[in-house]
């Protein structure tokens, strides 16, 4: 059995990062941060792009998936395993680096949280730096580009939010936990 976890922590236009594809200060959160680790020590593995990869050290040496067109299909490194999904279906890779099941976390960027939109989410942890704006940034989905909220698209991928949850009381930073119905 495997469950799947998004995580994601965007501005009110629905953005994860700015227009150079950075991580604006606006968008770090301390309680978000310790939130998101938690649930990375509850995960069996993290699935990342692997620009994410790259720019994040492991120090904890969490078992990760690197998701990368460079590789023929799915290869074990020293640094994790590394997925081509165009090469090899996610049932066949996760089949042979969870055989026992277990839970995913992915923490994106875009093209992988697009991704597992069609892979199908068990969850999608959607926090809110709220009264941030970003304008021509990376959206959190790619349907966000063509005018649709994220609200919308996990609606439409037949996930239904829970409480809005504050984090932080300054912003504030809320949390909002959608999951299947
Ligand atoms: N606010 C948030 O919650 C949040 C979450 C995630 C990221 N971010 C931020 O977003 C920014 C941009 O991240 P990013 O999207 O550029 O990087 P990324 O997703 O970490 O890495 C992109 C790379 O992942 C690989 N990849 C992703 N999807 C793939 C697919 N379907 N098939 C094959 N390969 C795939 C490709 O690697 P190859 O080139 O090797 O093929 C691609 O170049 C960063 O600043 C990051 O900090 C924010």
């Amino acid at each position: 059995m495997i469950e799947i976890h998004g995580y994601a922590i965007v501005s009110d236009d629905d953005r994860i990062a700015d227009a150079e594809g950075r991580m604006p200060e606006a968008l770090r959160s301390e309680a978000d941060w310790a939130y998101f680790q938690a649930e990375l020590d509850r995960s069996a593995a993290t699935v990342l792009g692997r620009l994410g990869h790259e720019a994040h050290p492991n120090p904890r040496g969490r078992l990760r998936i690197v998701v990368s067109s460079s590789v023929p299909g799915l290869e074990r490194r020293a640094d994790g395993w590394w997925w081509n999904p165009e090469a090899k279906p996610w049932e066949d890779a996760v089949r042979t680096i969870l055989p026992a099941g277990g839970r995913i976390a992915v923490p994106g960027g875009r093209r992988v949280f697009d991704l597992f939109l069609a892979i199908g989410y068990t969850a999608f942890h959607l926090t809110r730096a709220e009264g941030v704006r970003i304008p021509g940034g990376v959206a959190l989905f790619s349907a966000c580009d063509r005018g649709a909220s994220a609200e919308a698209v996990l609606g439409g991928a037949g996930l239904v939010p829970g409480e809005r949850q504050i984090l932080d009381p300054r912003g504030p930073v809320t949390l909002n936990i959608w999951s299947r119905a």
